[in-house]
């Protein structure tokens, strides 16, 4: 366990505050910050920062902790990474004694796999082995420095190329396949991940070599390999050569379906190119991509599978607000060869004309109908009418208004009428709806976390208040534990947290929530942080804590309708006696 002296230094050198704030934007708000949730996706900020407590608390998805949960959660790494992530940051040396830091270290050798992999692929590529694939990467149009600038590779056809390499450097195989660039067969023996493939590393931000993408250049299988999860690599949580379009000087990325796409337009001069990892974009790349850019490009392929990918692209990003333009590739199926064929300067032109996302949605919708028809006409009318009322700022409705209107040759004011219309119905139909979203409430976090809570209501909030009293007033325990012990309380949920902060306080210990998260699991502490987020701004005294002892102590008393009728004649004297006796020590 890490000494209360080193945690109270973490928790000193890194205010939730300014390390939330590298990451969130957040606004000032009387004494707290909000801003918007990083962990699910809204509109309205719901997620809270409590400068006084060190906690952060998000109303929308129920997310909370201190300021350990909030790095565990955001850089996705375990309690020990994250406290390690902090230390570095405050220059804090971590103390050596006898925490379990194997798969840490592990991620350390995983790391050094790659980049010695990388290495060997890249050498390969320029050896006789990789005389094809060289001659297939300069065929494509890549320099030689383009090569060399992405650390292009070549798998060799064999199975154990680099396996055999990689012993030869002392990693084990076992370490190998948590790499990913071997694989454990049925019968025990490994091989090698990649073979005779064009190989694209994958650098993440910090230069690390993550993982691997792998494109065959003839014969059978898919078309591209890409390494699966690895404990250094989610490819959901990455995107191919941001290393690079982060220090682009643009403020826009360019977001492209492919390797191939990515490194021809960083090859002609648009070093802002990203794409995904053989997925499609999830939340997160959209919240990683609005890290480093104002506004976003999508410059998918031109079929039909890519103008999907675009429709969800641009919800993806409308959800985070991150300004989208759209980039027609016209006469080439991708960015890679619109390049080839016409040149990076009328790629330059197409980025300049790429127009909003909603020109996309428009000319999208104009497709759908046959516009010389009368009655393709009304039927687009309606559709965009529909379309047009749900975007919210008005001058922006009337420009695509005033705009569709002409081309099309008819009234404005209609239109707008019609729109209007829609607007409001849609307003009331709103109100309806949050009557009921307000019903679902029940289902929220705190239910999915407590499921005793809600039929155990009046005793659960009182377990939550007095935790939070104690939390605030620790000088408070040797009156609370005396009148109450963690079997005493009604929810189990509840129970594990209090009986944590109970032994930690009968051992003298601190129960700042950054000590705290050293033994409380992430529901837990989003529990406490709630508690503190509702009690933020109450002080509580003794006498408030004795009466939700109280309120406890009864319920846990409290038989069910059903164990009243299961009791014989004796044990139910017993018990109304019991509780008569009760509530005469309540009233006095
Ligand atoms: P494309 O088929 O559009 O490939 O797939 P590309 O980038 O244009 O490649 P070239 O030009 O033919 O070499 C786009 C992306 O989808 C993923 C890869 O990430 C690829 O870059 N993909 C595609 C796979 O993961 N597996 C596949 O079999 C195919
Ligand atoms: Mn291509």
């Amino acid at each position: 366990m890490l000494s209360e002296s080193f945690i109270s230094e973490l928790k000193a050198r890194n205010d939730i505050e300014e390390v939330i704030s590298s990451y969130v934007n957040v606004k000032r708000r009387g004494r707290n910050l909000v801003g918007l949730c990083p962990f699910h996706s809204e509109k309205t900020p719901s997620f809270t920062v409590y400068p006084d407590s060190q906690s952060f608390y998000c109303f929308g998805c129920g997310a909370g902790g201190d300021v350990v949960t909030f790095v565990k959660k955001i850089e996705n790494l375990d309690y020990i990474e994250a406290v390690k992530s902090l230390a570095q940051r405050a220059g804090l040396a971590m103390p050596e004694d006898g925490y379990d830091d194997s798969y840490a270290k592990l991620k350390t050798r995983v790391l050094e796999i790659n980049r010695e992999t990388a290495r060997f692929y890249h050498q390969c590529l320029i050896s006789p082995v990789g005389k094809k694939a060289l001659e297939y990467l300069r065929g494509r149009g890549l320099s030689d420095n383009t090569i060399r600038r992405f650390g292009l590779g070549f798998a060799p056809e064999s199975w154990d190329a680099v396996i055999k390499h990689l012993r030869g450097k002392g990693f084990t195989f076992d370490e190998m396949a948590a790499a990913a660039v071997a694989v454990k067969s049925a019968r025990g023996s490994y091989y090698d991940q990649f073979r005779g493939r064009v190989i694209f590393p994958i650098i993440d931000i910090r230069g690390n070599v993550i993982a691997f993408g792998g494109r065959l250049m003839d014969g059978q299988g898919p078309k591209y390999l890409n390494s699966p999860d690895t404990p250094v690599f989610k490819k959901s949580r990455n995107l191919f050569a941001l290393n690079y379009a982060k220090s682009s000087k643009e403020s826009a990325l360019i977001l492209a379906e492919g390797y191939m796409d990515v490194v021809a337009l960083h090859q002609a001069g648009f070093t802002n190119a990203v794409a995904t990892l053989g997925t499609a974009l999830t939340a997160e790349q959209a919240r990683m991509i609005s890290q480093y850019a104002a506004e976003v490009v999508i410059a998918y392929d031109s079929d039909g599978a890519g103008q999907k990918a675009t429709n969800r692209a641009i919800n993806i990003f409308g959800e985070i607000g991150l300004p989208v333009r759209v980039l027609k590739v016209q006469d080439a199926k991708d960015p890679d060869e619109f390049i080839k064929k016409f040149g990076a300067t009328r790629f330059k032109m197409l980025l300049e004309g790429a127009g909003s996302a909603m020109e996309f949605e428009i000319a999208k919708l104009r497709a759908k109908y046959d516009l010389d028809s009368p009655d393709g006409k009304v039927g687009f009318l309606k559709e965009f009418a529909g379309f047009m009322a749900g975007i919210r700022n008005p001058i922006e409705r009337d420009v695509y208004v005033t705009k569709t209107a002409q081309e099309l040759g008819v009234a404005k004011d209609p239109l707008l009428v019609q729109i209007n219309y829609i607007i409001r119905q849609r307003a009331k139909s709103d109100e309806k709806k949050k009557a009921r979203d307000l019903s679902v409430f029940a289902s929220g976090p705190n239910e999915r976390r407590d499921p005793q809570r809600m039929s155990n209501l009046k005793e659960a909030l009182a377990e939550e208040r007095l935790i939070g009293i104690l939390l605030k007033n620790p000088d408070y325990h040797g009156d609370i534990l005396g009148k109450i012990r963690p079997e005493d309380f009604v929810t189990d949920f509840n129970r594990e947290i209090f009986s944590v902060i109970s032994d930690r306080l009968g051992q003298n210990r601190s129960v700042e929530l950054i000590a705290l998260s050293e033994q409380l699991s992430e529901e837990q502490m989003a529990k406490v942080a709630q508690v503190l987020a509702d009690s933020a701004s109450t002080r509580a005294t003794r006498k408030e804590a004795m009466d939700y002892v109280e309120t406890i102590l009864a319920g846990k008393n409290r038989k069910s309708a059903a164990e009243v009728q299961q009791m014989d004649r004796e044990a139910l004297k017993d018990y109304v006696a019991q509780m008569a006796k009760r509530k005469k020590e309540n009233i006095r």
